[in-house]
């Protein structure tokens, strides 16, 4: 690849504090770099080309999660997607799908962070022991059981992957729920009961219909799909020791 190389990045510019009333795509040329991601060629913009442009970054590694966008309309992390993976482009970059913009490529997240403190996602215990008494071990088996649903780094790919967020944004949404039953899976915890209360309700776990889009969008190989479905059997055997068992139901 030669080193005079460019690819355009036709990216969605939105400023509603200005009074902007709609998204507008501009055209960017960005070096063509076999060691360029697609966060690289914003970061060439903004340092080269136009300052204006806002977008969200950190670690550049694939870990914090923030530099989620729709790339030529899929959900992607823009630090582990290649330019060149994408040539000749153009590439179309906008923000995420199914949440509100803020400015330019920057979505609004407050509504997954309340979902997520709803659905407890820490060990809840129903009596601490005492310090004194040391940590609670885990055998490497006990680990296996939740580590997957721990990788997910929240970068909110999955919700615009799905579907029924897209349609219905009072559903609880992949991560959250992914993350929820990673303490459910983990030895120590004792507050599976408490979670199922939650994800149980009309917007919790059977809003979903597992169309599998957020397993498929998930950068860090979690099965977010496969969680629901394992709460859903959860939740479809309390519901029917309660009506079959009602004295041991609390
Ligand atoms: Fe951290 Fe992309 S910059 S995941």
């Amino acid at each position: 690849m030669g080193g005079d190389e460019r690819i355009t990045l036709r990216i969605a510019r939105y400023r509603p504090d200005e009074g902007e009333a709609e998204p507008t795509l501009a055209d960017y040329e960005v070096p063509l770099r076999g060691d360029w991601a697609v966060l690289d060629g914003l970061n060439y913009i903004k340092d080269e080309l136009d300052g204006t442009l806002s977008y969200r970054w950190s670690c550049r590694m694939g870990i914090c999660g923030s530099c989620g966008m729709m790339i030529d309309g899929e959900p992607r992390l823009t630090c582990a997607t290649f330019l060149t993976d994408l040539a000749p482009g153009p590439v179309r970059i906008e923000p995420l799908a199914n949440f509100p913009v803020i400015r330019d490529l920057i979505v609004d997240l407050t509504d997954f962070m309340h979902k997520l403190g709803k659905v407890r996602p820490w060990l809840i215990r129903d009596e601490e022991r005492p310090v004194e008494e040391g940590e609670y071990l885990q055998t490497p088996a006990q680990l296996d059981e939740f580590k997957q649903f721990s990788m997910c780094i929240n970068c909110m790919l999955c919700y615009a992957a799905c579907p029924v967020y897209g349609l219905d944004n009072s559903f609880v949404g992949p991560a959250a729920i992914a993350l929820a039953h990673r303490y459910d899976l983990d030895s120590r915890d004792e507050g599976d009961r408490q979670r199922l209360t939650i994800l149980a309700q009309p917007e919790g776990v059977w809003d979903c219909t597992f169309v599998g889009e957020c397993s498929a969008a998930c950068p860090k190989g979690v099965d977010p799909a496969g969680a629901i479905q394992q709460v859903k059997l959860a939740a479809a055997q309390e519901a029917a020791k309660s009506l079959l068992l009602p004295w041991r139901s609390r």
